[in-house]
């Protein structure tokens, strides 16, 4: 079970807390995670009431909740609730809200930042002035979504002003990809399991492939997409987290630290990338108009509050380097898009070629390499692709899937944020971002924003539902490989 403790959330009334925070408190609630004294102040600048913001908060759980409602835990999770309305701009709602938090005395706080980015060190500042930051009567902690900055110089901007007024212990950087089921069975896969570890390196894999395809578009998000694009959006972050849970070393232990402490080796690893190298290794594309799942809909530059003229891409490719003992010169390719024909995240590891082949005459697949398929998302997956004969006299083979499927049909996943907020009252740090690991991601992809802003022709562009530019196939190092699509068996070395 779980501390006492009550979760300030700024940014209450906005669309993260309607559509992940307030619906994954209710389920930890259902999942008799949350104490009988856990609080939640919603702090908004709404001219709502505790009992309007109540029936909001109701109608958000209805539409998220999984399987029935249950009433009686949405009536229990609603009576945890308290409005605070304030504006973070201004100056005395710090001082009332640590007023009401010492009045209504309430130990353990976390800070949960549903805001702007660029209001993450005022806020800060701001807590710490009024004391709210202090310790002596319990816990502080604060929990800040991502971005975490725009780029190397003000992610170190922010992360000085963080480091003023808090200590890292009590700093909860999410990236929510990494309390994914399946994202957390990759260490279980890797770490759990002897059969893997020999062919885990140089000598057996050919290349890595990490993707995360979405067929929506930027919905209501144009202004921040616009200034972020698909690099800093999806690859500094969370494709790069997936990069260093697929190639770091087994750590000391599982504790928060030990992990963290390979995951940055791995990105100190990553061959930085010279200006004048971006081009050879990264692809940048932007959508325009097409169909997905048989609808029309509309190119990028014509999205709302998108400038006609914008270079922002939202399809990215890269391929990186790791260059240590384990891993040196096996390339991993990164790649996501945005109105792409099919949603789904998933790691392929290609093995190498075998060095002879036997079956040449036995039809196609003989000469097939071993692929290992962990997919995250829709489907939660572990396939690992053989050649077997197929029944009858010939000789012939085709390929086959040792499936791994961890789920059973009748289990329930949980949503990410129900494992971060319960590892937040719990301060388990495992599931989120040291500060190092954050600027060693900025520092890999420094380089291409650089040189991404200062050449804007090269900008490839797709059909919306198409698998992205198809010229991102260069990037290969072998010209015979694709990029993987599917999850699927499949009989050539790629599927586009
Ligand atoms: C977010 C990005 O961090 O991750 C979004 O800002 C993206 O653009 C999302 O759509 C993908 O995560 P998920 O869990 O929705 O697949």
């Amino acid at each position: 079970m779980s501390q006492d403790c009550t979760f300030v959330i700024f940014g209450a009334t906005g669309n993260l807390s309607q559509i992940k925070f307030m619906p994954a408190l209710y389920h930890l609630d259902r999942a008799g995670k949350l104490t009988h004294g856990m609080r939640i102040i919603a702090c908004g600048r709404r001219d709502w009431t505790t009992q309007s913001c109540v029936e909001k908060v109701r109608a958000w759980v209805s539409k998220k909740a999984r399987g029935q409602l249950d009433q009686k835990t949405l009536e229990r999770f609603c009576g945890r609730i308290e409005y605070f309305n304030g504006d973070l701009d201004d100056p005395t709602m710090y001082g009332r809200l640590s007023e009401h938090l010492q009045e209504q005395r309430h130990h353990n706080v976390a800070y949960y930042m549903a805001i702007k980015p660029q209001d993450f060190g005022a806020v800060v500042d701001q807590l710490s002035a009024h004391t709210l930051l202090d310790e002596t009567t319990g816990w502080r902690r604060v929990v800040i979504e991502k971005p975490f900055g725009y780029d190397l110089e003000s992610a170190q901007a922010l992360q000085a002003r963080v480091r003023r007024r808090l200590e890292e212990r009590q700093v909860f950087r999410i990236d929510h990809y990494l309390a994914k089921g399946m994202v957390q069975n990759v260490l279980v896969f890797r770490f759990a399991n002897l059969l893997m570890e020999p062919l885990w390196n140089r000598n057996f894999i050919d290349h890595v492939q990490i993707t995360h395809s979405e067929t929506l578009g930027i919905g209501t998000r144009g202004r921040y997409y616009n200034e972020s694009g698909a690099l800093r959006d999806m690859i500094q972050s969370h494709l790069l987290q997936l990069l260093t849970l697929i190639a770091m070393e087994p750590p000391v232990s599982m504790g928060a630290e030990e992990l963290r402490d390979e995951k940055v080796k791995v990105l100190k690893s990553i061959r930085p990338l010279r200006e004048a190298e971006v081009a050879d290794h990264t692809h940048r594309a932007q959508y325009t108009a097409g169909e997905i799942d048989e609808a029309p809909v509309c190119g990028y530059l014509e999205e709302d509050s998108i400038p006609g003229d914008s270079a922002t891409e939202t399809y990215a490719a890269l391929k990186v380097y790791i260059d240590n003992w384990r891993w040196r010169g096996v390339p991993f390719y990164l790649r996501t898009g945005k109105r792409l024909k099919k949603s789904r995240s998933m790691i392929s590891i290609c093995f190498k070629e075998l060095p002879q082949t036997f079956f040449k005459a036995a039809g196609a697949n003989a000469g097939t390499r071993n692929w290992l398929v962990l997919g995250i998302q829709p489907e939660a997956c572990l396939k690992l692709e053989m050649t077997v004969k197929e029944p009858g006299l010939e000789m012939h083979t085709r390929t086959a899937s040792l499936d791994a499927g961890f789920l059973d049909e009748e289990e329930g996943t949980s949503d990410a944020y129900e494992d971060l907020l319960l590892d937040v009252i719990e301060g388990d740090q495992s599931l989120f971002l040291r500060w190092d690991e954050v600027e060693w991601a900025w520092r890999i992809v420094e380089p291409i924003l650089r040189a991404w802003a200062a050449d804007r022709s090269a900008l490839d562009t797709y059909a919306a539902g198409s698998w992205g530019a198809v010229k991102s196939r260069r990037l290969f190092d072998d010209k015979n490989f694709r990029w993987r699509h599917s999850i699927q068996a499949i009989d050539e070395a790629g599927d586009e």
